[in-house]
């Protein structure tokens, strides 16, 4: 695959992630391309060269030494990474990204080692379109940009957040096969607000405190249009922005361009997902839960407008939908009296006395489901988890804080606590856990069953917008594929170790539903499973 697409030879060749074969370049082409007596004489094969790298993997001491590793193979040998990681995404899911990429992420600055992706600055306003034309690749397809601004429950971190989006893209190909020459991870600077990092000498970014609020906008303006001339049809992939910058954004440009918000969208689909399959095992009626979130930031109120949405869609009014679901934050309650609310807060609160009391809402509210987005390690205690089994036949409970020392309650606690009766999901995978002669296998409500699908269908179909039933479409087709042998064991989520037949699935559900409705660019082809199928990314020389 590689040899035919580059004039490279020499070291050059086997420096260039994208076509270097390593050991693999068997005689004929380290003859043609000038590597003789560059490479050791043993040509070996894709498999033996992966045999290697899990072997050093083994002898590494723990998972961010494993990160390190992939990343630099990542640089080294683009095939031989996929081939990697796509021979068993349940154990590397974790590593490129939730939990240890947040690891990375803290230690991004100790711990670099090559350039990777683009820096955009405030210093480069009114030249931006100018200097994103320095990254070589024209056909850009995806660009995931974050500020660094609110990462994984770890706050504002920013240029080391340019963890995230460099892991977020490498899912896009690791799950669903999205070709990887095709995306770009982009860290816009803004400055940042954490003071220790700032006094780190190590520290990568501006040493400067965030901009103003105006000049953000004018900045993400410019950044937008930028992207629109330099590479047209690319998906903006907004991702770890500060809650309101986030909502603010997804607001001015998702009718505009070609662009999603991730935190917003992703997690409100995947938790939809979640209540979906739950529904599937209780027999419940969508229509009927009460939903309880403790934490109303932008993952909360995300995930609440979807259930709206999906309720308004099975008949219900904008009011009675609003009326199942309540919120709780930092303050308590969301009621009527508070005067600390945002807008999208004020539409949910409840006419209600102001308690900060979890167990006391519980009891009042009756929620038949109950989210974790809080980043409140253990604030779903005994207690909590108590009260939802004495009112609930089967608790639903989702502990979504990410990473694990953020979680509001982990799965032991929840299958303990309420004897077995929960349906748990959580951010991050915890591992079986066994109780009275039954496995529990909690799921794992992680974007990556959604956005690597909404990436695919996005590439193959080649929308103008993405629209939020996009995301409902994908919800749907997640729930779909846990089968009636997972929903025994309260699985809420597809398995992880064919998540590429996942997501390939769901991705010609979201493609369907495009050409359906108008968005899709592309010619509509016969059968979309096969069409997508032959755009895959397969990590093969
Ligand atoms: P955010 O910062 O926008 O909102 C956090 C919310 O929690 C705020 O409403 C805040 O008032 C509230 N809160 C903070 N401390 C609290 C406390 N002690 N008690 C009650 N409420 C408290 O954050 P965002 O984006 O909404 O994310 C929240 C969490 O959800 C993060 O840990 C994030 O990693 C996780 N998350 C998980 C996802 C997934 O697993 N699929 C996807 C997106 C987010």
């Amino acid at each position: 695959m590689t040899m035919e697409t580059t004039t490279l030879s020499g070291l050059e060749l086997l420096h260039n992630a994208a076509h270097n074969k390593g050991t693999a370049f068997n005689d004929q082409e380290r003859k043609n391309k000038k590597l003789e007596g560059l490479l050791p004489p043993s040509v070996e094969s894709l498999d033996l060269q992966v045999q290697r790298v899990l072997n050093h993997l083994d002898s590494k001491k723990d998972d961010l030494e494993r990160y390190i590793y992939l990343i630099g193979l990542e640089e080294r040998n683009e095939v031989v990474f996929y081939k990697t990681v796509m021979s068993d995404p349940m154990r590397f899911i974790p590593i490129l990204y939730d939990p240890i990429v947040a690891d990375a992420c803290l230690e991004f600055g100790h711990i670099y080692r090559r350039p990777r992706g683009m820096y955009i600055t405030r210093h480069m306003k009114g030249r931006m379109a100018e200097v994103l034309k320095n990254w070589p690749v024209k056909d850009v397809r995806f660009i995931c940009v974050s500020t660094g601004g609110r990462i994984l429950g770890l706050g504002d971190i920013g240029a080391n957040g340019m963890g995230i989006p460099i892991g977020k893209l490498q899912l896009y190909t690791a799950c669903a096969a999205v070709p990887p020459d095709c995306l770009l991870p982009v860290l816009f600077d803004i400055g940042t607000t954490n003071e220790k990092l700032r006094n780190d000498p190590l520290y990568l970014g501006t040493r400067e405190a965030p901009v103003s609020e105006e000049e953000l906008n004018e900045l993400t303006e410019e950044f937008v249009q930028a992207v629109q001339t330099v590479f047209p049809g690319c998906c903006i992939h907004f991702e770890d922005w500060k809650g309101t910058d986030a909502i603010r954004y997804l607001d001015r440009y998702k009718d505009k361009v070609l662009c999603y918000n991730d935190d917003i969208q992703g997690t409100a689909s995947v938790a939809l997902a979640g209540v979906f399959s739950a529904m599937n095992i209780t027999g419940g009626d969508l229509k009927e839960q009460r939903i309880l979130f403790y934490g109303a930031g932008s993952a909360g109120i995300g995930i609440g407008k979807l259930i709206c949405s999906e309720l308004r869609d099975l008949g219900l009014s904008e009011e009675e939908a609003r009326s199942r679901v309540a919120y709780m934050d930092i303050n308590g309650l969301i009621e009527t009296s508070r005067d600390d609310l945002s807008p999208e807060q004020q539409k949910f609160a409840l006419n209600a006395e102001p308690t900060r009391d979890l167990v006391k809402v519980i009891n009042d509210f009756k929620p038949t489901i109950l989210f974790g987005v809080s980043t409140s390690a253990g604030a779903f205690t005994q207690a909590v988890v108590e009260k939802m089994s004495e009112i609930n036949e089967r608790p639903i409970i989702f502990a979504l804080s990410n990473p694990t020392s953020k979680v509001e309650c982990t799965a032991e606690q929840a299958y303990t606590w309420s004897k077995g009766k929960a349906l748990f999901a959580a951010g991050v995978q915890f591992p079986e856990f066994e109780m009275n002669g039954k496995t529990f296998l909690p799921g794992q409500a992680n974007n990556f069953y959604i956005y690597p699908a909404i990436g695919l269908a996005t590439y193959a179909a080649r929308p103008l917008l993405l629209d939020d039933e996009c995301f409902i479409v994908a919800a749907h087709a997640t729930a779909n594929q846990v089968t009636a042998d997972m929903q025994k064991k309260g699985m809420l989520y597809p398995s992880q170790h064919n998540i590429l037949e996942t997501e390939i699935t769901t991705a010609v559900k979201i493609a369907e539903y495009m050409f359906d409705n108008g968005l899709a660019q592309a010619e509509r082809p016969e059968n979309i499973r096969s069409w997508i199928e032959e755009k895959l990314y397969n990590p093969q020389y």
